[in-house]
């Protein structure tokens, strides 16, 4: 996408947001502003005046009250507000029903936004960096083991609403999800974790979260699961960084050469399968135009989004700094107490 210039026009009375996301780096002079119809670049010190003012932009304050509350001078948010408004950021009101293509554009749009901040944020990162402890990298694989065993289940459990070629497609993608907790398993045996205690482990509270907000979501609307895999589903399947990888999770956490060979064997899998192609091959079968039900999708879309973050950060706060927990994370049992 290019990047445009964004010029002034007039602000409406009780600002709101379309979706804006933003990478502010202090240390360089432009900020990227991401939208599901474009990208901007605006100075840093802009963004930052902006961000001051836009948690205010809920669409129940007066242009007056936002300056009031953010501390900015009303010439400052008018002048902030006219940019933006032209950017098409400011949000006007919506139609009872939208144009079937533009929701589809703007779903498959979104997705990819939200799943490159995923992957941006995501913990596995971090493990190449070898800033978290092995503790947390085997949190990690158990949630990721957890996660896996219980995707087809969430995925059939809206392929049971679903109709006719919906159906099949996701009888299909639950059907070649099945059995890959498999691979996760042989990598935690292969850093030293034995069979029945990954199985025996219970979820952290979020990876369940997780579980039972997918299923919310396909339950609503079964085509959801499509938009789920356009989330989530590994993108590309890179060599070089492969081997890179198996050497750093050698040389950090003493884990042996082929130790992530498993788990490297499921990506492939998955991407050879066209997981991630699933929703922009089957975009047809996105059929909502009922601007209720879209707000319910993606307002649930977008929590699974936050869930995965909210995941990301428990791991690193149950497994960095274990402190007498259990480890793996154990289920509570009656008997027990
Ligand atoms: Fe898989
Ligand atoms: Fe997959």
């Amino acid at each position: 996408m290019e990047t445009q210039e964004i010029t002034a026009a007039e602000a409406p009375a009780h600002p709101r947001l379309r979706e804006n996301i933003w990478h502010i780096r202090a240390s360089s002079d432009a900020a990227l502003l991401i939208t599901s119809d474009s990208r901007f670049e605006v100075g840093t010190e802009d963004a930052l005046r902006f961000l001051k003012m836009r948690s205010h932009c809920t669409g129940f304050h007066s242009v007056e009250e936002i300056a009031q509350r953010s501390g900015l001078a009303l010439d400052d948010v008018r002048s902030i507000l006219a940019s933006l408004e032209e950017a098409g950021v400011v949000f006007s009101s919506p139609a009872e029903r939208a144009d079937l293509d533009r929701v589809r554009a703007a779903l498959l749009s979104i997705c990819k936004i939200w799943s490159d901040e995923l992957r941006l944020a995501y913990i596995g990162n971090e493990f190449r960096h070898g800033s978290l402890p092995k503790t947390a990298l085997t949190g990690w694989l158990c949630e990721m083991y957890h996660y896996i065993s219980d995707f087809p289940l969430a995925i059939e459990h809206g392929a049971r609403r679903a109709e006719g070629r919906l159906k099949d497609v996701l009888v299909r993608y639950a059907q070649q999800e099945k059995h890959h907790d498999e691979f996760v398993v042989r990598t935690l045996e292969n850093l030293g974790l034995k069979r029945d205690e990954v199985k025996g482990s219970a979820p952290l509270v979020s990876t369940r979260a997780i579980g039972l907000l997918m299923r919310e979501m396909f339950e609503h609307e079964p085509c959801s699961v499509l938009l789920m895999a356009a989330l989530v589903e590994a993108q590309e399947f890179q060599e070089e960084h492969i081997a890179g990888f198996k050497q750093c999770m050698h040389e950090t956490y003493g884990a042996p050469l082929d130790a992530f060979d498993p788990f490297f064997e499921h990506q492939q899998i998955d991407v050879g399968m066209g997981h991630a192609e699933l929703l922009a091959d089957n975009i047809d079968l996105i059929d909502v135009t009922d601007m209720e039900r879209l707000d319910g999708m993606v307002n649930r879309l977008h929590d699974l989004k936050h869930a995965f973050e909210l995941q990301s950060l428990e791991i690193r706060d149950y497994y960095t700094n274990l402190n007498g927990k259990y480890f793996p994370r154990q289920r509570m049992r009656f008997s027990s107490l």
